[in-house]
This record gives structure tokens, sequence and C-alpha cells, in this order.
């Protein structure tokens, strides 16, 4: 392990139930990452020797180390049926994050259910806080077929509990929490996330709510506002909605795709790189080395792949506007 990545020890449990590194990185990581199958079983000597090569293999050791809090969060808490969660019922609204996250070409739709009386505190723009009782939903559908919905929960300890429902004929029954690999009609192979996974993404972020939040719904603030679901939110975004600053469309739409697919893991307190992905709301995107990200972004070698988990395929079109706007001259 390189000097420069600190010793893994566990973090204590924050009361908000968010598990994290000393450094702020996510706590919990799943055992049977297909990125760490290639360093952790056959280190090759020519990659090892690259830097991020190590620092993808002190994260794998990170994510061996993190293995006694995956029973943790775990816990079965959550009904066995899909149709036993409250997504059919009253007060489920459907939401569209503006910078979706890539998820190798799946159809996805979202929605948010509060209990009834309650709002979402915004008065910290860029990490809405949820009440207990909060519920997310997200369904994956291939070729028009529903795959999987996955499934979010603010329980009354203040944790958030996390879930996939697998679908089979009218209903989806829970994954397992150690994920699991399904065979599409057409053969092609899909992941089902741990629940390692989902807090790897979700849990260390400034909120664990990753879409339905200020810069994600931008437009569609002002409306939530009116109809009083959100307290302590800016008076301004009554009329303007909440958006960050950018000198161009170009600028803008892969700023935008940065924060929505890579910004969860790299902002000020996130993975240990310099890099900053996160926007803010009325901020100025911070600089990044353009060519860096896009070679992470435009492959899927395990060793290098962003981001590291979630995906098996490159996003053509997320590459496209990540082109656009941090090399120009090569396209037409
Ligand atoms: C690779 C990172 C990643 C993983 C792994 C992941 N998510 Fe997410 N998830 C996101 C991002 C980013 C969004 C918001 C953007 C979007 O929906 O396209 C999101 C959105 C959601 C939503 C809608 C509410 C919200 O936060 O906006 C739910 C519900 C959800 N995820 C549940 C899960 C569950 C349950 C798992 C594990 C089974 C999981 N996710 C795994 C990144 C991830
Ligand atoms: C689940 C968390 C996670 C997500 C999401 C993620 N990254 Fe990373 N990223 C990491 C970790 C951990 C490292 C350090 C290990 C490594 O270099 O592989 C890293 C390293 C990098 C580096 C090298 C930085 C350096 O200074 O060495 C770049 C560039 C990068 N990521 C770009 C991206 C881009 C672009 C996205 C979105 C398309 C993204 N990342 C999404 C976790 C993530």
């Amino acid at each position: 392990m390189p000097s420069s990545v600190p010793a893994a020890r566990p973090a204590a449990i924050a009361p908000t139930g968010h598990r994290r590194w000393a450094m702020g990185m996510p706590f919990v990581m799943a055992p049977r990452q297909p990125w760490c199958w290639p360093i952790v079983a056959m280190p090759g000597p020519g990659s090892l020797g690259k830097v991020p090569a190590m620092q993808h293999l002190a994260f794998c050791l990170v994510v061996a180390l993190g293995l006694g809090t995956v029973a943790i969060a775990a816990r079965a808490e959550l009904p066995e049926r899909l149709s036993q969660t409250g997504l059919d019922g009253a007060g489920v609204r459907a939401f569209e994050p503006r910078f979706a996250l890539w998820s190798d070409g799946a159809a996805k739709r979202r929605w948010i259910a509060l209990p009834p009386g309650t709002q979402v505190d915004a008065s910290q723009p860029n990490a809405w806080r949820f009440p207990v009782g909060t519920r997310l939903w997200k369904e994956f559908s291939v070729d028009s077929r529903r795959v999987e919905t996955r499934h979010l929960v603010l329980g009354a300890d203040g944790r958030w509990e996390f879930a996939s429902y697998v679908w089979d004929g009218a209903d989806a029954m829970r994954a397992p929490a150690r994920g699991q690999v399904l065979t599409l009609p057409d053969g092609k192979r899909y992941d089902i996330p741990s629940v390692g996974d989902c807090i790897a993404c979700h849990a260390g972020a400034r909120s664990p709510v990753l879409g339905f939040a200020a810069l994600q719904l931008g437009p569609a603030v002002p409306a939530l506002l009116r109809e009083g679901l959100l307290r302590g939110a800016p008076a301004r975004w009554v009329t303007q909605a909440p958006d960050f600053v950018a000198i161009n469309a170009a600028e803008h739409a892969a700023r935008g795709y940065l924060h929505g697919n890579c910004g969860h893991c790299h902002f000020d307190g996130g993975v240990p790189v310099p890099l900053r992905l996160a926007l803010d709301v009325g901020g100025r995107p911070a600089p990044v080395d353009g060519a860096a990200v896009l070679r992470r972004a435009g492959t899927r070698n395990p060793y290098q792949q962003m981001p590291p988990l979630g995906t098996r395929e490159i996003d053509p079109q997320g590459l496209a506007l990540l082109n656009r706007h941090f090399n120009p001259e090569i396209l037409p």
C-alpha cells in the first residue's frame, strides 16, 4: 500500500446513519466489485506500477475491511415485496433529475413519497435533509421490460435503508443484500447492485438522496416551493430556479453531467483525490483536468474506469458532451 493512503479503520457510525471513512470516503464497499477482482486476484506488475492502479488497490483493501459493516447495513427491515413498500399508495410523486446517472442505457423512472404534512429541509441548498419516513424509488427497464426497482427509506432511527427489488411477473421481490447477477432475455448480463454498492454511491454523499436535490431538479424547484414541499429554501427560488454558473451551454451540459455521474464521490470531503466534480447552487464549477476526466470516463478497463461501479459500458452521449466541452477541436 502506498504511504499516502491512510490505514483503513472503521469510522464511528454518525447519528445520521452515514458511514464514512476518516477521509470521507464512503465507508462500506461491496466485496465482489468487478473493479476489485483483477487487482486482488492477479496483480499484473505492469498495471500495479502505475499510481491509479495502486490507488485502486488501496480502495479495494478498503472494500475488504469494510465488510463488517455491510452486515449492519443489510438489516432486513424492508418488506420482501415491492408491492408492500407503498409505491402504489397516495402521495407518491414522480420526479426526474436533469443530469441522470448513466446506467448502461437502462430507462429509468423515479418517485418520492414524503410522510403527510412533512417538508424537505432545503436550508442547506446543496444537501437537502428529509423527514423520517421519506421513501424513494427508482425503476430500471431494459428493452421496455422492467428489471429492478431500487428503494430508499429513511428509518425512524435516522438511518437510510437500501434495497433493490427484482421484477418477476406482476410484483418484484427483494434482492439479496450481496447483490445478484441476472441474465436478460437477450442473454445480456445485468447486475443488481449489492447494498454495499448503494451505500458507496449514496451514503457518503453530501445528501444520500442524489437526484431529488436543488441542482438536479432545477426548473422544477419553484413549483415545489409554491406547493409548500420545501422549507428553509432561499426566497428567490420561488421565481428563480436554482442553477450553477456556466460560461456556455457546452460547459453547463458537461459539468452538469459530471455533477450527476461523479459528484457524489468527487466533492470536498469525498474520495481522497484532488478532483471536485460536485457543483454548488450559484457557484462556478471548479477547474478540473479535462484530459484525465475524458480518459477515465472513456474506458471500462476495471483498473481505470469511472465511475468505478454501476456500469460496464461507456456512455457515448455523455462522452460526447465531455469532448464538446473539454476537447472541442476534435469534433466536427
Ligand atoms: C454508481 C453509483 C450508484 C449506485 C451503485 C446506486 N445508486 Fe442509486 N442513484 C445514484 C445516482 C447518481 C442517482 C441520482 C441520478 C439518477 O437517478 O439518475 C441515484 C438515484 C437513486 C434513487 C432515486 C432517489 C435519489 O437518490 O435521487 C433511488 C431510490 C436509488 N438511487 C436507490 C439505490 C439503491 C437501493 C441502490 C443499491 C441497490 C443504488 N441506488 C445504487 C447512484 C447510484
Ligand atoms: C463510487 C465513487 C466514485 C465515482 C462515482 C466516481 N469516482 Fe472517480 N475516483 C474514485 C476513487 C476511489 C478514485 C481513486 C482511485 C483511482 O484513481 O482509481 C477516483 C479517481 C478518479 C480520477 C483520478 C484522479 C486523480 O487525481 O488521480 C479521475 C480523473 C476520476 N476519478 C474521474 C471520475 C469521473 C469523470 C467520474 C464520473 C464519470 C468519477 N470519477 C466517478 C471514486 C469515484
